[in-house]
Formats: C-alpha cells, sequence, structure tokens
C-alpha cells in the first residue's frame, strides 16, 4: 500500500488518516487505491471491529477529488472515474463494521461525499462542508448527488449542491449532515472514546444493525420490516446472543466475540 493513507489500529479500532496535507488530502488515484486496499485489508481483519477516517494536518479532512487529475478526463474516462470513486465510497458504506469521519477541516466535493459515505460524521468546530463542482462545471460523481438528499431533504441538497458554497460545522448538524461537533483539539480523542465504546460490542450485530438500517434506506417500511426479523432471528441465533443475555441476568459485563 502506498503512503497516501496512514493506518494504524488499536483496542479494535483502525484509525485511516488521509495523508496527502499539502494538497490538503485531496483525492487523487493513489489515494483511492489505499482507501480500497485498507477496507479489504479491514474487512478481512475480525479483530477490527470499528474504523474512523480523519484528514492529516489542521487544515483539511479532504477537499475534494484531485482537480488536476480530474482536468485530465473525458467524457468516457470521466464515467470509469466517477464509478471508481463511487465503488471505493460502497465498499465504505457496505462494510459492515461501523465507519466514524472525523473531520478536521474542509470536507469539499468527494471529501464530503467520502463523509458521507461513513455511517456517522464527527466535526471539529472549524470543519467545513460543500459540494463545489459546480463551480468547475461539473455536477458531484462519488455519490453526492444521491447521499446529500437522503441525509438533509432535496430542497437542501439542491441549494448546496446548486449554490457551491460552504456551510459551517453548526450549520451541517443543524441540518442532519453532522452528528455531533467538538472543539478542533478534542475532536480526534473524542471520536475515539465513542469508536471504542462501539468496538467493544457484539460484532454480528453491529453488522445486523448496519444491513437492516441500509435497507430502511433501499426498501419499502413492509419489505425492510420482513428483512428485519429474518436478521432479528439471525442474531437471535448467535453466541453472542446468550453472552449478552447471560451477562445481564448474571450482573456482569458481556464479553462478545463474534460468533
Ligand atoms: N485537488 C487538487 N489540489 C488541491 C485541491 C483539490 N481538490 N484542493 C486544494 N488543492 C491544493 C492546492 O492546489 C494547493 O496546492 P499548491 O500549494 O501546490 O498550489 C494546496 O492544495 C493548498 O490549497 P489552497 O487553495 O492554496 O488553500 P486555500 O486555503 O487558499 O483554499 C480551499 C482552500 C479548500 C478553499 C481551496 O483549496 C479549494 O477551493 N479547493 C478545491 C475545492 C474543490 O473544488 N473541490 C471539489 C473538487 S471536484
Amino acid at each position: 500500500m502506498n503512503d497516501t493513507v496512514i493506518m494504524t489500529k488499536e483496542d479494535g479500532v483502525a484509525v485511516l488518516t488521509l495523508n496527502r496535507p499539502d494538497k490538503l488530502n485531496a483525492l487523487n488515484s493513489e489515494l483511492l487505491e489505499a482507501l480500497e486496499s485498507c477496507m479489504q485489508d479491514i474487512q478481512a481483519d475480525a479483530a477490527t471491529r470499528v474504523v474512523v477516517i480523519t484528514g492529516s494536518g489542521a487544515k483539511a479532512f479532504a477537499a475534494g477529488a484531485d482537480i488536476s487529475e480530474l482536468h485530465q478526463q473525458d467524457g468516457y474516462s470521466a464515467r470509469l472515474f466517477a464509478e471508481r470513486g463511487q465503488r471505493v465510497f460502497n465498499a465504505i458504506e457496505r462494510l459492515g463494521k461501523p465507519t466514524i469521519a472525523a473531520v478536521n477541516g474542509f470536507a469539499l466535493g468527494g471529501g464530503c461525499e467520502l463523509a458521507m459515505a461513513c455511517h456517522m460524521r464527527f466535526a471539529s468546530e472549524t470543519a467545513r462542508f460543500g459540494q463545489p463542482e459546480i463551480n468547475l462545471g461539473i455536477i458531484p460523481g462519488y455519490g453526492g448527488t444521491q447521499r446529500l438528499p437522503r441525509l438533509v431533504g432535496a430542497a437542501k441538497a439542491l441549494e448546496i449542491i446548486l449554490g457551491g458554497e460552504m456551510i459551517n460545522a453548526e450549520e451541517a448538524l443543524r441540518i442532519g449532515l453532522l452528528n455531533r461537533i467538538y472543539p478542533a483539539e478534542e475532536l480526534v480523542a473524542s471520536t475515539m472514546s465513542f469508536a471504542t465504546m462501539l468496538a467493544a460490542k457484539a460484532p454480528l450485530a453491529l453488522a445486523a444493525c448496519h444491513e437492516a438500517v441500509q435497507c430502511a434506506m433501499d426498501m419499502s417500511l413492509l419489505e425492510g420490516q420482513f428483512v428485519e426479523a429474518s436478521i432479528f432471528a439471525r442474531t437471535c441465533g448467535s453466541a453472542d446472543f446468550k453472552e449478552g443475555t447471560e451477562a445481564f441476568v448474571q450482573k456482569r459485563q458481556p464479553t462478545f466475540r463474534g460468533v
């Protein structure tokens, strides 16, 4: 793996740091390739239960797709360019392990789309969000036109996508794009403390929650409830379910093993 993403692992949490601070962590093909191989690694690693994605440097989470690479695209290659970003971000969303974006500065264009592909977004007070693609004569291509309206509604999404202006963390929290805001110096520690708390939960149940909530995005209420009942039954067949209920009765903390 190249060094455009640095991965560290501790206490069941993998931290991925986007590492092109000189370019505000703009997402070039090397970085997308590194992100994709991190996802493959994490998928195969049962000991990693939660993922945090953040940006290196004090200024940016990620300031978008790399505009110098984008500039070289034509009508044909641009389709592959968009599909590749979509594939990597879908892999994050469908990982089956909670992913949290710790947004430490600009999250623009592909950076905002990456944050939206994560399951939760925590940010510093100084974070700025936006989809400025309109100012380059294009539209968001890494899932932004699809995920933003699902998160904030079509009218707000269009205001952001058509206007191309940045919004601050307070506004992002108000419209439902963000889960939490922290002072910049507390962002990583507070996100890690939440991630470590999640990492102690039953892994099969964490994955099942993702699967069920994803159904809420993709299905009708009745279809979703049908799937929910079968996923619920599946989790009731796990050893971790026995452990969780036994621990409750015995008034002790459960130890979940992911089986
Ligand atoms: N792609 C490639 N390089 C980028 C980039 C991107 N999306 N965003 C920033 N950079 C680079 C700049 O070119 C600059 O590199 P240089 O020092 O070699 O010239 C470096 O990162 C720092 O950026 P700079 O513009 O000087 O910082 P700033 O504080 O003045 O402005 C932003 C910050 C985020 C407002 C500005 O960089 C910006 O508008 N970036 C593009 C955002 C965008 O349109 N994203 C969507 C892309 S589809």
